[in-house]
This record gives C-alpha cells, structure tokens and sequence, in this order.
C-alpha cells in the first residue's frame, strides 16, 4: 500500500506508515497548519492566550479546550470565508494548569474549564493560494457557547415533571451543554452536537433516594462520592444529592444555529436521553430528516429519529423558524439486528462464518412518538429521559460502542463506527453475535446498513460488517474482501465522514496496535472497496476527530494531544503543536495538497 497509483480516486495518496511520532504526520507532497487551537481569542475584548494569566473571563471569549466535531458551513454573501464550529468535548486540568490539585481545584479553575467546555463558532478566512484558514478575530457571528450559556429544552419531555429543578421549576431552561462529542451539520443549515458522557460532571449519586432517579442514574453510570472535577463544591446544581435531577437535562442532542449568535440552542427531547455520540440527518424523499445515532457504552445501542414534519426550502425567517420545529416532532426508534448464518459459526474468534459474511438484517422498534409510548410500563416522557431502560425493555442488539454514524450521500447506505468493546464474551456479559462477532473486541468495526429501499423511515434493513479492524496479517479482520496486504491497520475507528467522491474517512480513538491514532480513507463502492489508506498521524496521546474532507482540504480536530497516564502541565508527553517549552494544545489542522490540486486525485 505505499505508493500512491492504485487506488480509488480521492485515495491516490502515498500511505502514511503507522509511527509514534510527535507530530501531525501527512502524505509526501502535502502541506498543513494549525487553523486554531485552545486559548486563541475569538470574541471581541479577548485577551491573547497567556497560561501563565489564564482566566474564566478570558477562556469564555477565546477557543475552547479538546476540540472533537467540527464542521465549515458555507458562508453567503461573504466572499472567501466559512464558517467553522467545533466542540470542545471535555477538560484536561492536569494539562491545562500548572500545580494543579485534583482534591482542591480553585474556583478561578473550575470555572476557567466551565468556559472551556461546550462549542465554537468561528469565522475563518481562505488563503487565496493553498489551502490555509485564517480565524477572522471579533468577526460578529463568532459565539462560545459554554456550561453556562442558557439552553432551551424543547420536544415532548421539555416542561415534564422529570426535568424540573429548582433553579428551574418549569423544567424548559437549562445552563449550558457538557461533553460534547462529535455532531452533524443539518440540510437547513444548524448545527447537532451530542452530550455523551455526562455522569463524570456530577457527585453525590449515592445519596439520591428517590429509587427510580437512582435506577436511572446507575443505567447511565452517574457514581457515587465526589465528580473527578469536583464542581458540585462550586455549584449545587451539579451535586445530585441537592439537585437529583439536573442530571436529567443533560445527554441530550443539541442544535445550534450558528448563523445567529443571538439565537438560544435547544436541547432536542425527542431524540431520547443516553451518551450521544453524534447525530447525523438525512432527508426522506418527502423532505423528512431522519437522524442516525449512536449511544456509545460498551453494550449500548443504535438508535433513529424520524422526523413527522418536511423541511422548508429557503433561507427565509418562515423557513427558518419552521425547519427549528423538525427535530420536535416525530418517531424515536432504536436497532435490533438479527444475524443471518447459525449461531455455532459465530464463536467470538472473529472468524468468517461459511457465508462469508458477517451480515443480515434489522428492524427498528419504535420507542415513542410524540407523547405515545410503545413500552410497556413506562410513559412516553420516561422512555426520552431513560432512553436506555426503554430500549433494555423492547430487546435492542447490544453494540461495541456505537459511535459516530454517517450516511453515504452517494448511496443512501449508512456507516456506525463500533469503536471496541474489551467485555464482549466476558463472564456476565453478553457473548458474540453476528453484529459483534469478537469477544473481547480490541479494534473494534464498521457496520454498514441499508435501509429497505433505500427509503430512511423504513421500519426494516439489512446490514453487513464492512470492516473488522485491527492487523492484517491476522485472520479475524476483514476489508469488504479487499486484499488484506494492500491496506493500512486501523484500530478503534470512532468519526466517519464522506469526501466529495463518495469515499468514507474514519477517524480513530485509541489504536491499540501500538502507533497512533489516525485518518484513514476508504472506498465504499468499486474495484478499490475495502482498500483502507492512511492519510495523517496524529501526536502522541492525542485522538483524530471531527474530519472534514472537502474536494482541496482535508481537516481534523486533533483531540487531547499529550493526554498519557501521568503527564502533567509541568512534565508534558507532547510538544505538540508549538514545540518544547512550550503549552500542549488541542487544535484543528488543516492538510492540502502543496500544487494546489485536488486531494487524493
Ligand atoms: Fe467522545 Fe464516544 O467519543
Ligand atoms: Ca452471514
Ligand atoms: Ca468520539
Ligand atoms: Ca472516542
């Protein structure tokens, strides 16, 4: 795989070797730079980044920290810039702040990563040779959104008894949005983000009496004792002793409008409660968005929303306003996917059963419409805050960590990232099933769905693995029958993207085949199908996220960069991206290719 000529077109690059270098790592004859990293002032009256002087106020108008979605919108009626809008997923204090105590953060800290969770908007301008972005400063629709900006809840749960606190006793308005991991870019222009792992935020669950709060709170792993960042000491509403169920206004899907930085975000109740790794839509063929997701834990599900209401063409305030009701009105469904080869073939070793294919076909249950539930025992306001119990109920496939899921724009057909799953075939778990077909899944796969007749509200699918990650040279991977010695190794695909030939790009997080994570490009269709090429490295500690592959830029969020048991502000793993002596950052590169012409082409 180490020249650039056979390969699909959009993948006709020089491979990149799988290394441990400290550096984003591209193809021969590719150039990249770093756009933005944590702590670049965007807001007008934001100070230049100064770790040494770090502030709340100063983080809440600059960047944010461990940038993982990312999206450029298209920008109208302003020539040569785009808009870009990234999430910052979590903080990393030990990295972040020199002489850090974890038992005792101060109250500056505390809230200096409050600003530096939650997104960005920011405004980037095009180098007119190249592919370079430049952040156009105190631009007047840049916006952070924070932990503490307000948030609408909206849908069939919002106002419900389940999601009242007592800062906020009619359950609609919620302070901020945490740990938001990867997301989608809407057809009416907003932008979805998902609140995945958001139990680590809040302490004290051990002490809530209340036995179906308590129920609800272990499904979603919210732990007893003191949070790792200890915030409900600097704000009650994080401590779940006091405010039991501010826990349930978090882990949603949220949608942002980043054309106007005065609009309030929703928090989308009809898209269910759990770790939301990303929301991805589609159109149904009467304009309907239909949106895929994935609930990422070990054993958790897959999962679609479909809308009841059509998008509204234009860009009108009528269409506007009318396209930010979609997401509130409409189905909520989750996967069950029944493998079609006997279930001796499938012994947990990863081996292809005599098919030759791990594959089959799907249904999905309906968990709720509106204010009707489709569970038993439970009412259609409990199934969207306990999403997860619903779907334990109805009998959904236990996946290996779904997360982010995109469907092809060439094809119709859908692709969900398994990330790994170390507990498959464990004592007490569930074992191996055609969809998860390797105990103790190390690299995890790539599943891709079809929906029947190609029609995204179907109630039926069939699906295929189209990867099964991991060495090559072993016998339980599998590249959609590509020759297995023409490929590069990946391991724990987590983001995937589609380039403008049709191609997917998977992102990787936590490559457990001892180099970097990575970027990666795949045909999808075609003589080449199943021929996965590296295209970048990422730092060391660091994930790929958020890729973006556009016809002349291919850009990543690289996610906590210098992120090693034990590392420290003052005894960094990485020197990333600014050499020794100097902060670790999280960042967005860009990559193009040096003679200005098409990626990959
Ligand atoms: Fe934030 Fe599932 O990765
Ligand atoms: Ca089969
Ligand atoms: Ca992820
Ligand atoms: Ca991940």
């Amino acid at each position: 795989s180490g020249h650039p000529g056979a390969a699909a077109r959009g993948l006709r690059f020089t491979p990149v070797a799988p290394n441990t270098t400290d550096a984003v790592t591209i193809p021969r004859g590719y150039e990249q730079q770093v756009v933005i990293r944590w702590g670049e002032p965007i807001l007008r009256g934001a100070p230049d980044f100064d770790p040494a002087r770090q502030s709340a106020r100063a983080q809440a108008g600059q960047f944010g920290y461990n940038n993982d979605f990312l999206t450029l919108l298209p920008l109208p009626g302003e020539r040569g810039h785009r808009l870009l809008v990234a999430n910052h997923e979590y903080t990393d204090e030990e990295l972040m702040f020199a002489g850090y105590d974890p038992e005792r953060p101060t109250r500056e800290q505390v809230e200096i990563a409050w600003a530096a969770h939650g997104m960005s908007v920011v405004v980037v301008a095009e180098e007119r040779r190249g592919g370079a972005l430049t952040p156009v400063r105190r631009h007047r629709l840049n916006r952070r959104i924070t932990a503490t900006t307000p948030f609408r809840l909206t849908g069939p749960a919002a106002g419900g008894k389940l999601l009242r606190t007592s800062a906020d006793p009619r359950g609609t308005e919620v302070l901020g949005t945490l740990n938001n991991c990867a997301g989608g870019t809407t057809p009416w222009g907003t932008v979805l983000s998902g609140e995945e792992n958001v139990n680590q935020y809040f302490g004290n669950a051990e002490r809530v009496t209340d036995p179906r709060t308590a129920a609800g709170l272990k499904r979603y792993g919210f732990a007893g004792g003191p949070s790792e960042r200890r915030w409900e000491e600097f704000d009650h509403r994080f401590d779940l002793a006091r405010e039991p169920q501010e826990a349930h206004r978090f882990g949603w899907v949220v949608e942002i409008d980043p054309h106007d930085p005065d609009s309030v975000p929703r928090k989308r109740t009809a898209l269910g409660r759990f770790k939301h790794e990303a929301a991805q839509p589609r159109l149904t063929r009467d304009g309907r968005p239909v949106v895929y997701m994935g609930d990422d834990e070990r054993f958790d599900y897959f999962y679609k929303f479909v809308s009841g209401r059509r998008m509204a063409r234009g860009s009108g305030r009528a269409a506007r306003e009318h396209n930010l009701t979609l997401l509130d009105h409409g189905a909520l469904y989750v996967a069950r996917l029944t493998g079609d080869s006997p279930r001796d073939q499938i012994d947990g070793s990863g081996t292809l059963p005599r098919d030759g294919e791990f594959d089959g076909s799907g249904e999905w249950i309906k968990l709720a419409e509106g204010d009707t539930s489709y569970v038993e025992g439970m009412t259609a306001e409990e199934v969207y805050v306990f999403t997860r119990l619903a779907a334990d109920k109805v009998g959904a496939t236990k996946m290996d960590r779904p997360e982010d899921v995109e469907p092809s724009p060439r094809t119709g057909r859908v692709y969900m990232a398994l990330t790994n799953n170390k507990d498959r075939g464990a004592a007490g778990k569930a074992g191996p099933d055609e969809a998860n077909p390797r105990n103790g899944n190390k690299h995890g796969h790539v599943l891709e769905l079809a929906e029947h007749r190609d029609d995204p509200a179907a109630r039926a699918f069939s699906w295929r693995l189209f990867l099964v990650c991991g060495d090559p040279e072993q016998p339980d991977t599998y590249f959609a029958g590509f020759p297995k010695e023409q490929v590069s190794p990946i391991s724990c695909p987590d983001n995937v993207a589609f380039d403008p030939h049709g191609n997917l790009w998977i992102s990787t997080d936590g490559n457990a085949l001892g180099s970097h994570d990575g970027l990666f490009g795949v045909a999808t269709q075609g003589r080449y199908e199943g021929q996965v090429r590296q295209f970048l490295t990422v730092p060391t500690g660091a994930e790929t996220c958020g890729p973006v592959v556009e016809e002349r830029r291919v850009l990543v969020c690289v996610q906590h960069p210098g992120e090693v048991d034990g590392a420290t502000f003052e005894r960094p793993a990485s020197t990333w991206p600014d050499g020794p002596g100097r902060v670790v950052r999280p960042a967005v590169v860009c990559v193009w290719r040096a003679d200005g012409g098409a990626i990959g082409v």
